[in-house]
């Protein structure tokens, strides 16, 4: 289990912040050189009553190098997601995602629910493994079938908070099974159509495989074409690490 340890910076000009920065030691740019000085720089405090304090640290961790794509997008769902909600994992692979959701949607009377779907059974015995002996794990349904036909497993009329699809191939697993562009920019059509008002489409999209910067850019189009009066989509992405992956939000108005 991912466990995200969120750190928070009191007290601008009290707690500090210590940043590594290059300094040149050949030439006269200062910009790409191999060592080293530490300076210590005044990090601003999030607003101690603030519902967004722990996502605020995240992202500035992520900023600076500190915090991974996928720590950012589980942040941002714990601010969307709440107990008792209805989300959807598109991409289930080893289940850390599914994880998350449940710790996020579990309530006392189990009324959550984590649809979950992959298109192989490895990525969905791993999932299982993951889940074995929790007692919330009832409230994830877990499907052997391709999020392009999540509609057909989402029961209708329900409430869906969160579709994540985290791209790309099984980590541990077979690198030639991966998302394709044409399935991709289905399930994320049949996203639109189940995901509610207030809810997020998450999107982490990998470029460093074949094929990764094509679908990527499918992501990325079939974003940007959504109408600007029922969505706000934008991305984040490292501009200096070219196979970084990149994290796009849809989020329904
Ligand atoms: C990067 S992994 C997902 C990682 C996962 N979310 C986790 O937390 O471990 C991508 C997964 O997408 C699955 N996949 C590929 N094509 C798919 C499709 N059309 N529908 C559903 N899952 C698919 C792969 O089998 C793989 O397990």
């Amino acid at each position: 289990m991912m466990m995200m340890s969120l750190r928070c910076y009191p007290v601008l000009g009290t707690k500090i912040l210590s940043i590594s920065l290059l300094s040149s030691s050949s030439s006269s740019s200062s910009s790409h050189n191999s060592k080293s000085s530490h300076i210590n720089l005044p990090h601003p405090e999030p607003e101690e009553d603030s519902p967004l304090s722990g996502l605020e640290c995240v992202m500035m961790d992520y900023i600076f190098g500190k915090k991974k794509a996928t720590q950012v997008a589980h942040s941002v769902w714990k601010h969307v997601v709440q107990k008792g909600d209805t989300v959807v994992d598109a991409t289930c692979g080893n289940g850390y995602d599914t994880l998350a959701m449940l710790n996020m949607v579990s309530d006392k009377s189990h009324s959550g629910r984590v649809y979950a779907m992959d298109i192989q059974e490895t990525a969905l015995k791993n999932t299982m493994s993951l889940l074995d002996g929790l007692c919330e794990k009832e409230m994830v349904k877990l499907f052997a079938t391709c999020h392009s036909k999540m509609e057909e497993v989402v029961p209708r009329g329900v409430t869906v908070r969160l579709v994540a699809f985290n791209l790309g191939y099984l980590p541990g697993g077979d690198k030639t099974v991966i998302t394709k562009s044409e399935t991709t920019l289905l399930g994320m059509e049949a996203a639109t159509r189940i995901v509610a008002a207030g809810g997020v489409i998450s999107m982490m999209v990998y470029v460093g495989h074949p094929g990764g910067m094509e679908e990527y850019e499918m992501v990325e189009g079939f974003a940007s074409g959504l109408p600007v009066d029922k969505w706000i989509c934008c991305k984040l992405q490292m501009l200096n690490r070219p196979l970084a992956p990149i994290l796009l939000f849809l989020c329904r108005r």
